[in-house]
């Protein structure tokens, strides 16, 4: 049985002026140990399938369908205080806004050891040294001196690692991380990434790491989905995503990707187009008005999730990428970005 399980998962929100489709239907596996990457554009309803997984959406969402397992119960259907309690311990979440997680009037330290206290049981002293620990293990410099600091004292990139100590303190079976690195410079958000990837592997614990940068993905993330307009449109394992994107939208994310190497300057060619309206959601794929390959069945008819290539190889689209149109540039061993 999958740690986690996500079927049909379908999020409204009721606006004064419309409905919008903010989650479509998505749907995954999640294995212990597992890491997932969610990328898509902003506003195409990563963060929200987040909040309405563990409970937690804004006012105006509601959940309208769907299931979301964790370890065989349906989180949908939990008291919230049941709920309460598997987000607090079983599961945690990197919100996408450190500092509207941090308060700002507590220490660094009172914040971690909190948490120990009150999940784990344990009286002052030992909290206290296991938060130091926990600090000094996403790689905080002496870290027990920092204890009494404040989140103001912090840099970005530490409160970031601060946000995924709290994060790990209860040692999670899943741990959903929505863009943990995303303000940060390219060798801060290197070294984080690479903090949740040792966490993956030494504490088997699962991860989804949610972005809009293909290129941080690419050396965390065994398996990967696009999602478009609320929508898995791509799924696959992360190197073949690279070496074989079927899905125009996943190839237009790869050519935005920069690249490390100098040698060859290519253009990054951004997608053309603007995301999709999610108030009004028209027959045919959503992606279709910004597609190179779109043709008349593409805007009547809406593609699902079909097998491409191999079992684990997922595509919704009508006219996949063909071989021929994609660059060789894209390998895993040369992600760009990450
Ligand atoms: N409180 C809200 N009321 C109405 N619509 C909302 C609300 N919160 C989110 N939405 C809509 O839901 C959709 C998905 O939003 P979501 O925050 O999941 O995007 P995202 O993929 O996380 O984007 P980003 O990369 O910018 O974080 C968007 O179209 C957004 O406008
Ligand atoms: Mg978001």
């Amino acid at each position: 049985m999958a740690l986690l399980s996500v079927r049909d998962l379908e999020v409204r929100f009721s606006t004064r002026k419309a409905t919008v489709h903010a989650v479509n239907q998505i749907g995954f596996d999640l294995e212990s140990g597992e890491s997932l990457g969610i990328v898509g554009e902003s506003g195409c309803g990563k963060s929200v399938s987040a909040l309405a997984m563990l409970g937690i959406l804004p006012k105006a969402g509601r959940v309208t369908g769907g299931s979301v397992e964790f370890g065989g119960v349906d989180l949908l259907k939990l008291p919230d205080q049941k709920l309460r309690q598997i987000r607090g311990k079983d599961i945690a979440m990197i919100f996408q806004d450190p500092m509207t997680s941090l308060n700002p009037v507590l220490t660094i330290g009172r914040q971690l050891t909190e948490t120990l206290e009150k999940h784990l049981d344990m009286d002052k002293d030992v909290a206290k040294k296991e938060a130091a620990e926990l600090l000094e293990r996403v790689g905080i410099p002496r870290a027990a001196d920092r204890l009494g600091d404040y989140p103001h004292q912090f840099s970005g990139g530490m409160r970031q690692r601060v946000m995924i100590a709290m994060a790990i303190s209860c040692k999670p079976k899943l741990l959903i991380a929505d863009e943990p690195t995303t303000a940060l410079d390219v060798t801060i958000q290197a070294q984080i990434l690479e903090v949740l990837k040792n966490l993956t592997a030494e504490e088997h614990m699962a991860l989804i790491l949610i972005t809009h940068d293909l290129g941080v993905v690419a050396g965390v993330c065994e398996r990967t989905n696009v999602m478009y307009a609320g929508k898995f449109v791509e799924t696959a394992p992360t190197a073949k995503l690279f070496s074989k994107p079927r899905h125009p939208y996943t190839l237009g994310l790869l050519k935005s990707v920069p690249r490390l190497d100098a040698a060859r300057k290519e253009r990054l060619e951004p997608i053309a187009g603007l995301p999709r309206d999610l108030r009004t959601l028209p027959p045919g794929c959503s992606f279709a008005p910004r597609c190179l390959y779109a043709t008349d069945r593409s805007r009547a008819e809406t593609p699902e999730l079909h097998t491409i290539d191999s079992d684990d190889h997922l595509v919704a689209c009508w006219n996949p990428v063909p071989d021929a149109d994609i660059p060789e540039r894209h390998s895993l061993e040369d992600p760009g970005a990450s």
